[in-house]
């Protein structure tokens, strides 16, 4: 992608797959603006960018939960950039480990909004300036276990086939504009977090985040116009 004067939102750009999509947007040329939740997350990033791609990175403290925040924060980015080309949204969180009736109304609130709550926020916050310029790029990070069969995971799974579904429609709504929406789909990938939950597991056969930033940094470029309404499985060998 000729990412040159691009202007991109990732939303949880911090995360394990957050920065690596920051970092392969920063590396076509791109404008990054990031949200984030810890600042030393965000320093830990910038310290990672080098050379003139750290004058184009950008970040600020966001629930994306939280309706009238991401609006503001939205419209100051507009303000700033004239313009904002592509969300990808990366905000997420696993919820797993006991049976549907264990979990409780809090996971159920936590799950659908962090997976679905969040895509909703920032998707309503995002399309109508992408309407007004005739513009834009969104990719949501779904997962494959939104495709159901997940015993012990049902809140998780649930969350992520709203998502999936939520994505979908908006793309058949946004058909008259050049917006493209479309979904990533990963099993598991190479984070941290994982490696630390499952120590004996292969690693080597685990997607790398840098590996998935790739395909999203592609369905935000001009060659990837006709991918549509899509979910792009990343499931690697897994
Ligand atoms: N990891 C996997 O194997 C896997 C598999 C399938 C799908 N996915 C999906 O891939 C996406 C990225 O996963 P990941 O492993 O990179 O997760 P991650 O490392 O936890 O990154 C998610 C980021 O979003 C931030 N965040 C959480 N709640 C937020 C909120 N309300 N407002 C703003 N930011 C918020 C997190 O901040 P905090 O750190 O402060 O919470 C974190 O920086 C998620 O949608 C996840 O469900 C992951």
């Amino acid at each position: 992608m000729n990412g040159q004067n691009r202007v991109v939102l990732v939303a949880g750009g911090t995360g394990a797959l957050g920065r690596a999509v920051s970092r392969a947007f920063l590396e076509a040329g791109a404008r990054v603006i990031v949200t984030y939740r810890k600042r030393a997350e965000y320093d830990e990033l910038a310290a990672a960018v080098a050379g003139d791609a750290s004058a184009r990175l950008s970040g600020a403290a966001l629930d994306v939960t939280d309706e009238a925040a991401v609006k503001e924060f939205v419209g100051g980015v507009l303000e700033r950039h004239g313009r904002l080309d592509c969300l990808v949204n990366t905000v997420g969180g696993y919820a797993g480990g006991k049976n549907l009736w264990e979990v409780g109304v809090k996971t159920y609130e936590q799950m659908l909004g962090l997976n679905l709550k969040a895509g909703f926020v920032l998707a309503t916050a995002v399309v109508p300036p992408m309407i007004a310029q005739d513009r834009g790029w969104i990719v949501n990070v779904a997962s494959k276990a939104g495709y159901g069969h997940s015993p012990s995971a049902a809140l998780y799974a649930a969350s992520k086939a709203g998502a999936l579904a939520l994505f979908d429609s908006l793309a058949e709504e946004v058909k008259p504009y050049h917006i493209n929406v479309n979904s990533v789909v990963p099993s598991i990938f190479d984070a941290p977090a994982n490696r630390q939950a499952m120590p004996n597991a292969d690693f080597s056969k685990w997607p790398k985040p840098e590996e998935i930033a790739r395909v999203i940094l592609f369905l935000c470029s001009d060659e990837a116009r006709v991918v549509h309404g899509a979910a792009i499985p990343v499931y690697g060998r897994t």
